[in-house]
């Protein structure tokens, strides 16, 4: 992931864990299922609430105006990878720990911005070997389409009110778009006839949201519309999205988010857009697990030691062998035939085999895994020999 995201010329940010509380409740919105019922908030010692971040980007913000990052002209690309906490119903793809990999960019308010941010969330998950996800794209306006759609909303959930569920019926007056992320039975029926705001953008949205959708389709990246999606924090303006692996079932987002132009301002900042995603790491985990494309749990090179004597001088020799590629030595002492099934199936290209008959020679085998063959080659030669054999299968080395 790293990889990526430095390829794209975004560089890496670490904030704190937790942050004052008044930052997420500013940013991600008091009316928001987030701050409302899923934060770890504490008093430090002065009596200070503090709060355990439960996303990425407030905190990135923040970070982002206290230190002056916005100095020089332009737009400023961050990643972070790291825990956030969500004090939710745990179930599968849901923790109240989970890890994110989450990108900013701050500083532009184009649309071609917005096709880079959902263009790197795509590469992050197809370089890691998943394939078949849906892009699903909304735009959710700007401040201004949203005051006049959000009266014409609240008029037709009042005539439905009888119909919602306790929690929207107090949505109604406060916030009424929140009515979009309830999962009862009964809301979802009402949300089939309601206004969409997509259907409310003025022309500079419409126009907007039209150039990353012919952006998208320009990179060959299989999108659709989606104008249910508004996303479970406050701060997002025009573009939202999320990526979707179907076969994880009910949690299936494997990331998220948009635009928002206004979060920088509302933190203390000078009018800024800026648009971003994060994803969550285990859902992506998951959703390994469920293709072939597993990710190897062995370096391309593994030593076997055979027998005592050979234990430490089989990491001396991956000390040299790590010149060549990543190198595990397999400690568990079990027979020849066992460590070789763990390694092949480990995902390791060369195996190479340190016994008593190899140490009073001065020599090695080395096992070519892919095609089960091996050779003896001196102690002395062995790097250029491994280096050969990987080089053959056009690998890491
Ligand atoms: P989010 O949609 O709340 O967006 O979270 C992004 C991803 O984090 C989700 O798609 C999901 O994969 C993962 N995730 C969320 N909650 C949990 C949980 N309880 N357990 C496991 N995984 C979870 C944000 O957080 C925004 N900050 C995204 C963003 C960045 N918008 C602009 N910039």
């Amino acid at each position: 992931m790293r990889h990526t995201l430095e390829a794209y010329g975004y560089g890496e940010i670490r904030t704190p864990v937790f942050e004052e509380t008044q930052l997420f409740v500013r940013s991600v919105g008091s009316e928001t299922d987030i701050v409302q019922k899923e934060m770890y908030t504490f008093n430090d010692r002065r009596g200070r609430s503090l709060t355990l971040r439960p996303e990425g980007t407030a905190s990135v913000v923040r970070a982002y105006l206290e230190n002056h990052l916005g100095r020089e002209a332009g737009v400023r690309r961050f990643y972070y990878l790291g825990p956030m906490f969500r004090y939710d119903r745990p179930q599968a793809g849901r923790f109240r720990e989970f890890f994110q990999v989450g990108a900013e960019a701050i500083g532009s308010g184009d649309p071609e911005q917005d096709i880079e941010i959902i263009d790197l969330l795509s590469m992050l998950l197809h370089d890691l070997g998943l394939k078949d996800l849906e892009v699903e794209v909304n735009s959710v306006g700007h401040p201004g389409c949203r005051q006049a759609y959000e009266s014409e909303l609240r008029a037709a959930l009042e005539r439905e009110r009888g119909k919602l569920c306790a929690t929207c019926g107090t949505r109604i007056e406060g916030n009424p778009l929140r009515v979009f992320d309830c999962k009862n039975e009964a809301c979802r029926g009402v949300m089939s006839r309601l206004p969409l705001l997509r259907n409310h953008l003025c022309d500079a949205c419409e126009t907007h949201h039209a150039t990353v959708l012919a952006g998208l389709a320009r990179l060959g990246i299989p999108h659709k519309e989606n104008p249910m999606i508004v996303r479970g924090l406050d701060y997002y303006t025009r573009t939202a999205f999320e990526v979707h692996y179907p076969p994880l079932g009910a949690q299936s987002a494997l990331g998220g988010g948009g635009r928002y132009d206004g979060l920088v301002e509302a933190c203390g900042g000078p009018p800024t857009p800026a648009v971003g995603f994060s994803a969550g790491i285990e859902r992506v985990l998951f959703a390994l697990e469920q293709t072939s494309a597993e990710a190897p749990v062995e370096p391309p090179i593994v030593v076997l030691p055979l027998g005592d004597a050979a234990r430490v001088p089989a990491l001396e020799l991956a000390r040299e062998l790590r010149a060549v590629a990543p190198t595990a030595v397999d400690l568990s002492g079990r027979s020849l035939k066992a460590l070789l099934r763990s390694a092949g199936r480990g995902g390791a290209h060369v195996a190479v085999i340190l016994g008593d008959k190899e140490m009073t020679r001065a020599e090695v085998t080395v096992r070519d895994l892919l095609a089960g063959e091996q050779e003896t080659s001196p102690r002395t030669g062995v790097t250029a020999a491994v280096q050969a054999l990987l080089q053959r299968h056009g690998g890491e080395a």
